[in-house]
């Protein structure tokens, strides 16, 4: 009996018929709605591996339905939708796509820096809505995003990769991470600051870092408050990092000048959310690494991954090595 393999969403046929010659393989056949809760515990109970998407919560109820599990590949870098230590007690492996996304996911960074800083969604529905009617000496003037300062939190590869953009717009870079980078410090010249002065000193303060629960609410009331006046928030790491009522207020109030938004509390955001009614804020639907290249790239690191740890061999990338050992 070939192993049995559960894709939570719709995937393209190519990639899924790489998979069929070694495995049964059955998948949620819709491309936009996520697998229903019931259906995925019922799948579990028989499944080898699961190809899962950051939509799917993938706890410990869905650990004790599926004594069969191996692996869990999320098609993803991020993986806080995974209960980690629920996989090691299971002794199920669990993959995520890095690398092949970063330089993808840093284009889109900079891009809603650059869109939020020169308000490129709100000129262009300018122009297709037809309130274009002459041009004017301070039509949707923005700000300067070259010779700025440019604040990551979170240096990991993406954060590193978003510092090699921002070099090339002669911007300075100071960065927070929980552990110094002394290889990006060389490269590009980024600076290592504490978390209160990436706050008083960004122009542009840009939130890389994963989603745990040390860095939840990183962003409140109080962290808005300490940052310039006429500086920009782009977020392009995990909702919840941030506190969305807080951050509205800020700009409400302006406490600080706009925000750039790929990911959300609750996704999708309801569409009737406070947020989405002020003009400065870009707002785009999570797609930082949503290229046909690299979405494409991501799937065959997690095909590889299935195929690899079903035949006892290391997975090309692995969240927790504890899998092995425990
Ligand atoms: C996307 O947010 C990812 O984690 O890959
Ligand atoms: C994680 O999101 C990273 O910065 O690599």
């Amino acid at each position: 009996k070939k192993p049995f393999i559960y894709i939570t969403r719709k995937l393209p046929d190519d990639i899924v018929s790489d998979l069929r010659d070694e495995f049964y393989v059955e998948m949620w056949e819709s491309e936009d709605v996520p697998v229903p809760r019931e259906i995925l515990l019922e799948k579990v109970k028989e499944a080898n591996g699961l190809l899962t998407m950051l939509s799917d919560q993938i706890n410990s109820e869905v650990f004790q339905h599926a004594p069969s599990l191996k692996i869990v590949a999320n098609l993803a870098v991020g993986y806080d939708n995974i209960d980690i230590k629920s996989a090691n007690k299971f002794k199920v492996a669990v993959c995520n796509t890095p690398d092949v996304l970063t330089d993808t996911t840093a284009d889109l960074t900079f891009g809603l820096l650059l869109a939020t800083a020169r308000r490129l969604t709100e000129a262009s529905e300018f122009v297709k809505s037809g309130e274009w009617t002459s041009w004017s000496p301070m039509l949707l003037a923005g700000t300067d995003v070259h010779h700025k300062t440019i604040g990551i939190f979170g240096m990991g590869k993406i954060g590193e990769a978003v510092a090699k953009r921002a070099k090339g717009f002669e911007m300075e870079i100071i960065y927070h991470n929980r552990s110094r980078k002394q290889n990006v410090e060389k490269d590009v010249g980024a600076r290592y600051v504490e978390f209160e002065e990436l706050l008083t000193h960004s122009d542009f303060l840009v939130c890389l870092a994963p989603l745990s629960p040390e860095t939840k609410e990183t962003f409140k009331k109080e962290q808005f408050a300490k940052m310039k006046k006429s500086s920009f928030f782009i977020n392009a790491a995990r909702g919840p990092i941030v506190n969305e009522n807080d951050l509205y207020v800020a700009l409400k109030n302006g406490l600080i000048k706009g925000a750039g938004l790929d990911v959300f509390d609750q996704e999708p955001i309801n569409r009737d959310h406070q947020l989405l009614t002020l003009k400065n804020v870009v707002a785009l639907p999570h797609i930082g690494s949503a290229t046909v290249e690299t979405r494409t790239k991501m799937m065959s690191v997690c095909v590889e991954n299935v195929k690899r740890v079903l035949s006892d061999q290391k997975p090309i990338t692995i969240v927790n090595e504890e899998w092995l050992t425990n």
